[in-house]
Protein backbone atom coordinates (compact mmCIF):
# COMPACT_ATOMS: atom_id res chain seq x y z
CA UNK A 1 0.00 0.00 0.00
CA UNK A 2 1.69 3.23 -1.14
CA UNK A 3 2.16 5.19 2.02
CA UNK A 4 -0.70 8.34 1.03
CA UNK A 5 -2.64 10.36 2.51
CA UNK A 6 -3.80 11.21 -1.44
CA UNK A 7 -6.02 8.88 -3.36
CA UNK A 8 -3.97 6.08 -5.58
CA UNK A 9 -4.52 6.51 -9.36
CA UNK A 10 -5.07 3.39 -10.07
CA UNK A 11 -4.16 3.91 -13.69
CA UNK A 12 -0.86 3.00 -12.38
CA UNK A 13 -1.83 -0.73 -11.47
CA UNK A 14 -0.54 -1.40 -15.29
CA UNK A 15 2.74 -0.45 -15.11
CA UNK A 16 4.34 -3.62 -13.61
CA UNK A 17 4.85 -5.90 -17.21
CA UNK A 18 6.60 -3.05 -18.60
CA UNK A 19 9.22 -3.26 -15.73
CA UNK A 20 8.84 -7.04 -14.76
CA UNK A 21 12.37 -8.06 -14.99
CA UNK A 22 13.75 -5.16 -13.09
CA UNK A 23 10.79 -5.56 -10.57
CA UNK A 24 11.91 -9.48 -10.14
CA UNK A 25 15.71 -8.05 -9.63
CA UNK A 26 15.10 -5.43 -7.54
CA UNK A 27 12.58 -5.69 -5.30
CA UNK A 28 12.55 -7.11 -1.83
CA UNK A 29 10.96 -10.39 -1.07
CA UNK A 30 9.48 -11.42 2.40
CA UNK A 31 10.97 -12.81 5.64
CA UNK A 32 10.85 -16.86 6.50
CA UNK A 33 9.47 -15.11 9.72
CA UNK A 34 6.41 -13.70 7.83
CA UNK A 35 6.01 -17.09 5.92
CA UNK A 36 5.67 -19.15 8.95
CA UNK A 37 3.51 -17.06 10.88
CA UNK A 38 1.12 -16.92 8.30
CA UNK A 39 0.90 -20.52 7.68
CA UNK A 40 1.16 -21.30 11.37
CA UNK A 41 -1.95 -18.65 11.62
CA UNK A 42 -4.02 -20.39 8.83
CA UNK A 43 -3.51 -24.28 10.07
CA UNK A 44 -4.57 -25.56 6.47
CA UNK A 45 -6.47 -29.03 6.81
CA UNK A 46 -4.91 -31.48 4.67
CA UNK A 47 -4.18 -30.00 1.01
CA UNK A 48 -6.35 -27.53 1.49
CA UNK A 49 -5.04 -24.99 -1.63
CA UNK A 50 -4.34 -21.68 -1.39
CA UNK A 51 -4.85 -18.75 -3.74
CA UNK A 52 -2.57 -15.38 -4.09
CA UNK A 53 -4.03 -12.49 -6.05
CA UNK A 54 -1.50 -9.93 -7.31
CA UNK A 55 1.38 -12.52 -7.27
CA UNK A 56 3.80 -10.33 -9.60
CA UNK A 57 6.85 -11.96 -10.42
CA UNK A 58 6.41 -14.35 -7.56
CA UNK A 59 8.66 -12.87 -4.70
CA UNK A 60 6.17 -14.14 -1.85
CA UNK A 61 5.07 -16.98 -4.13
CA UNK A 62 8.05 -18.63 -4.21
CA UNK A 63 9.15 -18.98 -0.39
CA UNK A 64 5.17 -19.85 0.26
CA UNK A 65 5.16 -22.58 -2.65
CA UNK A 66 8.39 -23.89 -1.01
CA UNK A 67 6.57 -24.31 2.52
CA UNK A 68 3.59 -25.85 1.31
CA UNK A 69 2.44 -29.19 -0.30
CA UNK A 70 -1.10 -27.82 -0.95
CA UNK A 71 -1.82 -26.41 -4.39
CA UNK A 72 -1.20 -22.87 -4.88
CA UNK A 73 -3.43 -20.97 -7.19
CA UNK A 74 -1.91 -17.53 -8.39
CA UNK A 75 -3.64 -15.04 -10.34
CA UNK A 76 -2.13 -11.87 -11.60
CA UNK A 77 -3.32 -9.68 -14.21
CA UNK A 78 0.15 -8.68 -16.24
CA UNK A 79 0.86 -11.39 -18.65
CA UNK A 80 4.83 -10.26 -18.56
CA UNK A 81 4.76 -10.58 -14.74
CA UNK A 82 3.13 -13.89 -15.16
CA UNK A 83 6.00 -14.78 -17.62
CA UNK A 84 8.77 -14.20 -15.26
CA UNK A 85 6.51 -15.43 -11.98
CA UNK A 86 6.09 -18.79 -14.35
CA UNK A 87 10.24 -19.17 -14.71
CA UNK A 88 10.43 -18.55 -11.02
CA UNK A 89 8.00 -21.38 -10.15
CA UNK A 90 9.29 -24.17 -12.31
CA UNK A 91 10.73 -26.05 -9.45
CA UNK A 92 7.07 -26.54 -8.28
CA UNK A 93 4.79 -27.84 -10.03
CA UNK A 94 1.98 -27.56 -7.24
CA UNK A 95 1.48 -23.60 -8.45
CA UNK A 96 -0.90 -22.81 -10.90
CA UNK A 97 -0.88 -19.51 -13.00
CA UNK A 98 -3.90 -18.00 -14.11
CA UNK A 99 -3.46 -14.54 -16.14
CA UNK A 100 -6.33 -12.38 -14.67
CA UNK A 101 -7.25 -9.62 -12.50
CA UNK A 102 -8.58 -10.55 -9.59
CA UNK A 103 -11.58 -8.69 -10.05
CA UNK A 104 -13.05 -11.30 -12.89
CA UNK A 105 -11.16 -14.35 -10.85
CA UNK A 106 -13.92 -17.30 -10.48
CA UNK A 107 -12.96 -20.14 -7.77
CA UNK A 108 -15.51 -22.21 -9.44
CA UNK A 109 -16.19 -25.14 -6.56
CA UNK A 110 -13.05 -24.81 -5.04
CA UNK A 111 -12.86 -23.38 -1.45
CA UNK A 112 -9.23 -22.07 -0.17
CA UNK A 113 -7.72 -22.41 3.14
CA UNK A 114 -5.66 -19.34 2.36
CA UNK A 115 -5.92 -16.28 0.57
CA UNK A 116 -2.53 -14.25 0.34
CA UNK A 117 -1.83 -11.05 -1.35
CA UNK A 118 1.40 -8.94 -1.41
CA UNK A 119 1.89 -5.76 -1.97
CA UNK A 120 -1.31 -5.63 -4.19
CA UNK A 121 -4.20 -5.66 -1.91
CA UNK A 122 -4.24 -1.72 -2.24
CA UNK A 123 -4.95 -2.17 -6.50
CA UNK A 124 -7.52 -4.33 -6.03
CA UNK A 125 -11.42 -2.71 -6.31
CA UNK A 126 -12.14 -1.50 -2.82
CA UNK A 127 -15.80 -2.41 -3.08
CA UNK A 128 -15.68 -5.52 -4.15
CA UNK A 129 -12.36 -6.86 -2.56
CA UNK A 130 -13.38 -8.15 0.68
CA UNK A 131 -16.68 -9.88 -0.84
CA UNK A 132 -14.05 -11.80 -3.78
CA UNK A 133 -12.18 -12.89 -0.58
CA UNK A 134 -15.00 -13.95 1.69
CA UNK A 135 -16.60 -15.93 -1.26
CA UNK A 136 -13.31 -17.74 -2.15
CA UNK A 137 -12.38 -18.88 1.24
CA UNK A 138 -13.89 -22.00 2.92
CA UNK A 139 -15.28 -21.36 6.10
CA UNK A 140 -11.98 -20.84 8.54
CA UNK A 141 -10.32 -19.74 6.03
CA UNK A 142 -7.25 -17.35 6.71
CA UNK A 143 -6.39 -14.34 4.98
CA UNK A 144 -3.13 -12.66 5.02
CA UNK A 145 -2.35 -9.04 3.37
CA UNK A 146 1.33 -7.95 3.82
CA UNK A 147 3.60 -4.54 2.59
CA UNK A 148 6.92 -4.11 3.27
CA UNK A 149 7.55 -0.42 3.13
CA UNK A 150 10.54 1.34 4.28
CA UNK A 151 12.44 4.01 5.86
CA UNK A 152 15.73 6.43 5.38
CA UNK A 153 17.94 5.58 8.27
CA UNK A 154 19.81 8.57 7.67
CA UNK A 155 18.19 12.01 8.47
CA UNK A 156 21.14 14.45 5.99
CA UNK A 157 20.46 11.53 3.08
CA UNK A 158 16.52 12.12 4.05
CA UNK A 159 16.74 15.78 3.57
CA UNK A 160 18.64 15.53 0.59
CA UNK A 161 16.62 12.97 -0.99
CA UNK A 162 13.61 15.06 0.02
CA UNK A 163 14.89 17.97 -1.65
CA UNK A 164 15.24 15.74 -4.99
CA UNK A 165 11.29 14.93 -4.44
CA UNK A 166 10.36 18.31 -4.24
CA UNK A 167 12.53 19.16 -7.33
CA UNK A 168 10.43 16.86 -9.49
CA UNK A 169 6.84 17.15 -7.58
CA UNK A 170 7.54 13.74 -6.59
CA UNK A 171 5.59 12.70 -3.11
CA UNK A 172 5.40 9.23 -1.48
CA UNK A 173 8.53 8.08 -2.84
CA UNK A 174 9.62 4.54 -1.16
CA UNK A 175 12.57 7.46 0.45
CA UNK A 176 9.99 9.19 1.40
CA UNK A 177 9.50 8.38 5.38
CA UNK A 178 12.24 8.53 8.15
CA UNK A 179 12.77 5.13 9.71
CA UNK A 180 12.17 7.03 12.68
CA UNK A 181 8.66 7.69 12.02
CA UNK A 182 7.29 4.56 12.20
CA UNK A 183 6.23 4.06 15.40
CA UNK A 184 5.93 0.53 16.73
CA UNK A 185 2.20 -0.43 15.55
CA UNK A 186 2.19 -2.75 12.79
CA UNK A 187 -0.07 -0.58 9.51
CA UNK A 188 0.50 3.01 11.00
CA UNK A 189 3.22 4.45 8.35
CA UNK A 190 4.46 7.90 7.95
CA UNK A 191 1.59 9.84 6.29
CA UNK A 192 -0.71 7.59 6.05
CA UNK A 193 -4.22 7.54 7.28
CA UNK A 194 -6.50 4.60 7.67
CA UNK A 195 -5.75 2.13 4.67
CA UNK A 196 -4.53 -0.49 6.68
CA UNK A 197 -6.95 -3.27 6.17
CA UNK A 198 -7.80 -3.85 9.57
CA UNK A 199 -10.09 -0.40 9.13
CA UNK A 200 -12.36 -2.08 7.07
CA UNK A 201 -12.19 -5.72 8.18
CA UNK A 202 -13.18 -4.39 11.64
CA UNK A 203 -16.84 -3.79 10.71
CA UNK A 204 -17.25 -7.02 8.79
CA UNK A 205 -19.27 -9.16 10.59
CA UNK A 206 -17.70 -11.99 8.24
CA UNK A 207 -14.41 -12.02 9.39
CA UNK A 208 -12.72 -12.32 12.68
CA UNK A 209 -9.21 -13.22 14.20
CA UNK A 210 -7.97 -10.01 13.52
CA UNK A 211 -4.33 -9.55 13.62
CA UNK A 212 -1.84 -7.22 12.92
CA UNK A 213 1.89 -7.74 13.07
CA UNK A 214 5.29 -6.27 12.24
CA UNK A 215 8.83 -7.94 11.03
CA UNK A 216 11.75 -5.05 10.86
CA UNK A 217 14.73 -5.32 9.32
CA UNK A 218 18.06 -2.83 9.03
CA UNK A 219 19.12 -3.30 5.53
CA UNK A 220 20.77 -0.55 2.54
CA UNK A 221 21.16 -0.34 -1.17
CA UNK A 222 23.73 0.63 -2.97
CA UNK A 223 23.13 3.21 -5.59
CA UNK A 224 22.58 0.58 -8.87
CA UNK A 225 20.31 -1.06 -6.97
CA UNK A 226 18.35 1.63 -5.15
CA UNK A 227 17.68 3.13 -9.15
CA UNK A 228 16.39 -0.26 -9.92
CA UNK A 229 14.28 -0.40 -6.89
CA UNK A 230 12.86 2.96 -7.83
CA UNK A 231 12.81 1.90 -11.64
CA UNK A 232 9.78 -0.93 -10.50
CA UNK A 233 8.13 1.51 -8.71
CA UNK A 234 4.87 2.11 -9.86
CA UNK A 235 5.30 5.98 -9.43
CA UNK A 236 8.22 5.92 -11.17
CA UNK A 237 7.42 3.64 -13.96
CA UNK A 238 4.58 5.79 -14.69
CA UNK A 239 6.53 8.67 -15.44
CA UNK A 240 7.55 9.69 -19.18
CA UNK A 241 10.78 8.63 -19.82
CA UNK A 242 12.96 11.85 -19.86
CA UNK A 243 11.27 12.96 -16.11
CA UNK A 244 11.99 9.58 -14.75
CA UNK A 245 15.62 9.57 -16.55
CA UNK A 246 16.18 12.59 -14.70
CA UNK A 247 14.67 12.09 -11.37
CA UNK A 248 16.65 8.63 -11.13
CA UNK A 249 19.98 10.80 -11.98
CA UNK A 250 19.13 13.37 -9.28
CA UNK A 251 18.36 10.41 -6.96
CA UNK A 252 21.75 8.61 -7.95
CA UNK A 253 23.86 11.90 -7.31
CA UNK A 254 22.83 12.12 -3.96
CA UNK A 255 22.86 8.51 -3.07
CA UNK A 256 26.49 8.83 -4.45
CA UNK A 257 27.56 11.97 -2.48
CA UNK A 258 26.71 10.31 0.54
CA UNK A 259 28.81 7.43 -0.21
CA UNK A 260 26.67 5.33 -2.57
CA UNK A 261 24.70 3.47 0.26
CA UNK A 262 21.64 4.11 1.58
CA UNK A 263 20.66 2.22 4.83
CA UNK A 264 17.09 1.43 5.15
CA UNK A 265 14.95 -0.10 7.86
CA UNK A 266 12.19 -2.17 6.33
CA UNK A 267 9.27 -3.06 7.64
CA UNK A 268 7.05 -5.98 6.54
CA UNK A 269 3.59 -5.56 7.90
CA UNK A 270 1.51 -8.32 8.04
CA UNK A 271 -2.57 -8.56 8.78
CA UNK A 272 -3.97 -11.62 9.34
CA UNK A 273 -7.76 -12.57 9.12
CA UNK A 274 -10.05 -15.13 9.31
CA UNK A 275 -13.17 -16.24 7.91
CA UNK A 276 -16.12 -16.88 10.20
CA UNK A 277 -17.40 -20.86 10.18
C1 LIG B 1 3.61 -4.19 -6.42
S1 LIG B 1 3.26 -5.61 -7.37
C2 LIG B 1 3.34 -6.93 -6.15
C3 LIG B 1 3.75 -8.23 -6.78
C4 LIG B 1 4.11 -9.34 -5.78
N1 LIG B 1 2.97 -9.78 -5.03
C5 LIG B 1 5.21 -8.88 -4.83
O1 LIG B 1 4.99 -8.85 -3.62
O2 LIG B 1 6.30 -8.56 -5.33
C6 LIG B 1 1.52 -5.49 -7.64
C7 LIG B 1 0.99 -6.60 -8.54
O3 LIG B 1 -0.43 -6.56 -8.52
C8 LIG B 1 -0.88 -6.80 -9.83
N2 LIG B 1 -2.24 -6.24 -9.95
C9 LIG B 1 -2.60 -4.97 -10.22
N3 LIG B 1 -3.94 -4.89 -10.30
C10 LIG B 1 -4.44 -6.13 -10.04
C11 LIG B 1 -5.75 -6.69 -9.99
N4 LIG B 1 -6.82 -5.93 -10.19
N5 LIG B 1 -5.88 -8.02 -9.75
C12 LIG B 1 -4.78 -8.78 -9.51
N6 LIG B 1 -3.53 -8.30 -9.53
C13 LIG B 1 -3.34 -6.99 -9.80
C14 LIG B 1 0.15 -6.11 -10.71
O4 LIG B 1 0.12 -6.58 -12.05
C15 LIG B 1 1.43 -6.45 -9.99
O5 LIG B 1 1.98 -7.66 -10.43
Amino acid sequence: MPSSTQPLDMSRSRVFGGVAEIYDAARAGYPDALVSTVLHYAALEGDRPVLEAGAGTGKATVPFAAALTAPLTCVEPDARMAEVLRRNTTPHPHVTITVSPFEDFRPGDTRYGLFLCATAWHWFDPDRRWNLVHDALTPGGAVALFWNPMGVRDPDLHAALAEVDRRHGLTNTPHAALASAYGDTPGHWPGMLGHWPAVDCAHDPRFTDLRSLRFREDTHYDTAHYLDHLSSVSLYAALPAHRRAQALADTADVVTAHGGRLPVTRCHDLFLARRRT
